[in-house]
Order: C-alpha cells, then structure tokens, then sequence
C-alpha cells in the first residue's frame, strides 16, 4: 500500500461518514488516526500503513451506521480492488474491523495481532473521556434516549444483543455499561497511559452530574 492509496482511503472514509450525527462522522476517524500514530510511535514493529487504512475505514460498514450492512461492506470492498489492494490486504483490514468492535468482542472476537490492536485501542480510548462524553451524550440525544433515571440500574451486558437492547435505558447508564470498562481492555501500555486521566474525567463527571441531581452541590 502507498501514500496515494492511503489518501484516496481517506477520502473514501470520510466521504461514507460524512452525514452521520451520532458520533462516529469524519472527525471521529480523524481522532483514531491520530490517536493510532501516537501509539504507533511506541510500536515499532507494527505495519503502520495497514494500521492507519484500517483506523480510517473502521466504522465504513458499521452496523450502527448502515442499515444495509452487507451492501456497505461490499461497496469498501470494491472501493479497495479498484484502487490496486490485494486480497490479503483487504483481508487483513476487513478481518481487524470485523473482529475490534466492543460488542464483537462481548460475543465471539478472534485475537487481534498487533496491528488490530493498536486500531482498537485508538477507536476506544476516542470512546473515553471529555470529547467521548459529549459523542455518548450526542448519540444519546440523537437515538432518543433518556439522560438519566435513578431508577433504572446499570445493566452489565454479556452479549452484543444484551448490550445493544435499548429498552428502557438510560444514556448515563451507557458510561457504566461500556465507558468505564474500557480502561481495563486496553492492548498497549500507550494507549493504557492516554487512558488514566480520560477514565478520570468521566468519574468526575459521574460524580458531579449526580451530585447536582440530587442537589448535593
Ligand atoms: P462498538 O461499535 O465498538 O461495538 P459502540 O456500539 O459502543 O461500540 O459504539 C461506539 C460509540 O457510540 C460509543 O463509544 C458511544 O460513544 C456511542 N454509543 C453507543 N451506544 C451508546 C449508548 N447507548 N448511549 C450513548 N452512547 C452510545
Ligand atoms: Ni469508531
């Protein structure tokens, strides 16, 4: 793969992205990209092309984001044989994309190489702290969730189905339910370090949202 390649994926990605409203437009693929590089830079031994194409085209057939999964999908894949990738490069991109996701990996996720798990550990630590917080609020309104209930309990979802169930749910149990698990499921030490002070941030939000509720403060 090469720098033109790269840059036609990139305006590939942005383009199948560009109307969403929920979180995951371009400037969520730009955050993972850039959060990639940086841990790319403590990973050597990565293939960072591979690593940078498949942070670009990770939510371009996402099932959030796509009513018609299998025809998104096929549309990547013949975006990616247009423009010269081999079979074992789309291979490669597609099978970290199917595998990385947090609700895959509450199912039947195949281990990740490294390549693989530097692009999770960007798409999730963009799914921690501040600008997180504002993307899991924005989804939220935009899937007309309820903010808040103190009545309604956190759930601890086993499966993509359970997670996914959207009954009677509210969007601050969202950051109990996945957000302040991501910390722990981490790959690299990098990512782990960028990690802290977002699980943080969230805490404190937590805390404060909950204390004014409640007019503690
Ligand atoms: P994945 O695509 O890896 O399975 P998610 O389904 O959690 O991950 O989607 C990614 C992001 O979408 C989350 O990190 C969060 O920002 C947002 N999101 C998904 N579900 C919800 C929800 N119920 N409430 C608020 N935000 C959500
Ligand atoms: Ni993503």
């Amino acid at each position: 793969m090469n720098e033109t390649q790269l840059n036609q994926i990139q305006t590939y990605a942005y383009q199948q992205l560009a109307q969403d409203q929920s979180g995951h437009g371009t400037d969520h693929i730009q955050r993972v990209v850039a959060l990639a590089k940086k841990i790319l830079a403590t990973e050597p031994e990565a293939n960072a092309r591979l690593v940078e194409a498949t942070a670009l085209l990770h939510d371009s057939y996402d099932d959030k984001l796509f009513a018609d999964q299998a025809a998104a999908k096929q549309n990547t894949r013949d975006f990616l044989t247009k423009l010269g990738l081999t079979d074992t490069e789309i291979g490669q991109i597609f099978y970290i994309i199917d595998n990385m996701s947090w609700s895959k990996g509450l199912d039947d996720a195949k281990p990740l190489d490294l390549n693989g798990q530097i692009v999770q550990d960007a798409d999730r630590l963009d799914a921690i702290g501040a600008i997180a917080t504002t993307r899991a609020l924005a989804y939220g309104f935009a899937h007309d969730r309820m903010l808040y209930d103190p009545t309604i309990a956190p759930r601890d979802p086993q499966s993509k189905t359970a997670y996914r169930d959207a009954r009677e749910n509210t969007t601050i149990n969202h950051f109990y339910e996945k957000l302040l698990k991501v910390k722990d499921q981490l790959n690299t030490q990098a990512a782990r370090d960028l990690a802290e002070s977002r699980h943080q941030f969230m805490v404190d939000f937590l805390n404060q949202f909950k204390a004014e509720w409640d007019l503690k403060r």
